[in-house]
């Protein structure tokens, strides 16, 4: 395989299951530690209302692709899977970033690309939750409005108004 040449861009992530299996091992992966019980076919309810998620609202996923190969993925979404939040929507989800391609601008550009959707669709706030990303999230500007435990791990839930 050619090296990577460190230029990506950000765009609708294809309906590709094949695709989704590659980021779902990213997932599980990551989060294998903090929250056991998380496994693939969570995953796959998760990402199966994505796979019809092209109309242009809610919800959206979005792909970082480098040379045509996706390197990192985020969603949004109008309920995530906590429980007693229906207050809060929507939700920026499931942000994820190859772990060979992480510390190279991906994350942010990602997370860029789904706060520009989320005003492009003129929604006013938005969510996220996290185990343990909160000092990034409060640099970035996000509020901390709930902690809680989610499956045995204390997570915060940030809001950010647009
Ligand atoms: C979080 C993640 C998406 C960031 O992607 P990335 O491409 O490595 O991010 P960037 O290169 O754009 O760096 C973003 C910033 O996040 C910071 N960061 C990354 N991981 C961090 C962590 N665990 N805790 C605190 N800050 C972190 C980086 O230091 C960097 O800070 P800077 O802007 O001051 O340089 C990536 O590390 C990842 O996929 N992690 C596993 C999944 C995850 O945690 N998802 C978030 C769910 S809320």
């Amino acid at each position: 395989m050619e090296p990577p040449t460190g230029v990506f861009e950000v765009r609708d992530l294809p309906a590709s299951w094949m695709l989704v299996e590659r980021i779902i091992d990213w997932q599980v992966d990551h989060y294998r530690n903090a929250f056991p019980s998380f496994d693939h076919d969570d995953w796959i309810v998760f990402y199966n209302p994505l796979m019809h998620a092209h109309d242009g609202s809610l919800p959206v996923i979005l792909g970082a692709f480098e040379d045509g190969r996706c390197i990192g993925t985020v969603s949004i979404v109008e309920r995530d899977d906590l429980d007693d939040v229906d207050d809060y929507t929507p939700w920026i989800a499931a942000m994820i970033v190859d772990p060979a391609r992480r510390g190279a601008g991906v994350g942010t550009a990602l997370l860029d690309a789904a706060l520009g959707r989320c005003r492009d669709l003129s929604l006013g706030r938005v969510y996220v939750w996290t185990h343990d990303l909160g000092d990034w999230y409060r640099r970035l500007g996000w509020t901390g409005v709930e902690t809680k435990v989610f499956r045995g791990t204390p997570i915060t839930i940030f809001r950010l108004d647009l």
